[in-house]
């Protein structure tokens, strides 16, 4: 059967502010959430393309995807996992039984390169997420941001999404999950629950849109290749 993709975008964008959540402004010519939504569109391997969105927002959404085919909608909740287990849900009332990929709205440069590898790990594994390794170095710091103890950088990785499992993997990762107030991602739920989650290349054109600024590089990049 064909893989499920999973699109969250029914967060609020506090950090980066702004009259609409940012996963709906303009990047690069069109409204962010609307480039995974096509990636993965086009992709011959997924299906069911789900979006998560708060209902405040389901107007917005709709106009913003106005003439894309193929998508459910379905309603956010409070926490992402909370929006995550929605869409989980609705594809466990389908009896839904491939494999999922749980994507952030707000990573809209996604690449076929970085789901086939994900695709490729999932033969394998329970579960498969894009992970980059640390460059900076790092270093605790106390209150007052004051330097302290240095932090080894070796065999540290920045998670990435899409994060891709068995559907019954997350599935069954989310049901039981229980510690609230951790902060967490899907792949640790899947870790938690006691599966094996291995790491793909990532890809730095993934990065998540987070502050105003991150939207301010973007225009400075766009602006740099039209030199
Ligand atoms: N998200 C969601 N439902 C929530 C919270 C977040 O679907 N209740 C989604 C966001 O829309 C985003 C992704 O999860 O695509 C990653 O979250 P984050 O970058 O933290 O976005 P926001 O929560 O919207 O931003 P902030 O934390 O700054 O308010
Ligand atoms: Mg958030």
């Amino acid at each position: 059967s064909k893989a499920a993709a999973i699109i969250v975008a029914a967060g609020s964008g506090s950090r980066t502010g702004g009259d609409v959540p940012k996963q709906f402004r303009t990047v690069r010519g069109k409204p962010m959430l609307r480039h995974s939504v096509e990636e993965f569109l086009q992709h011959p391997a997924f299906g069911p393309i789900i979006v998560v969105v708060a209902p405040a927002h389901a107007e917005l959404t709709a106009q913003l995807l106005e003439g894309v085919e193929g998508i459910t909608f379905v309603q956010g909740g409070a926490e992402r996992k909370d929006s995550v287990n929605n869409a989980i849900q609705y594809l466990d009332n389908l009896s839904f039984n491939g494999m999922t990929f749980i994507h952030d709205a707000a990573r809209p440069f996604l690449s076929s390169a970085v789901l086939d590898r994900l695709l490729d790990a999932l033969a394998s594994s329970d579960g498969a997420v894009p992970a980059l390794p640390v460059v900076d170095s790092l270093s605790r710091a106390n209150t007052n941001s004051i330097l302290s103890e240095a932090v080894e950088r070796a065999g540290l990785f920045r998670i990435q999404t899409p994060q891709a499992f068995h559907h019954q993997v997350i599935s069954k990762a989310h049901a039981t999950w229980n510690s609230e107030k951790v902060p967490t991602d899907d792949a640790r739920m899947a870790m938690a629950a006691g599966y094996k989650v291995v790491f793909v290349e990532g890809d730095e054109n993934l990065a998540k849109f987070t502050f105003a600024d991150d939207f301010g590089r973007e225009m400075g990049q766009a602006a740099k290749m039209h030199d």
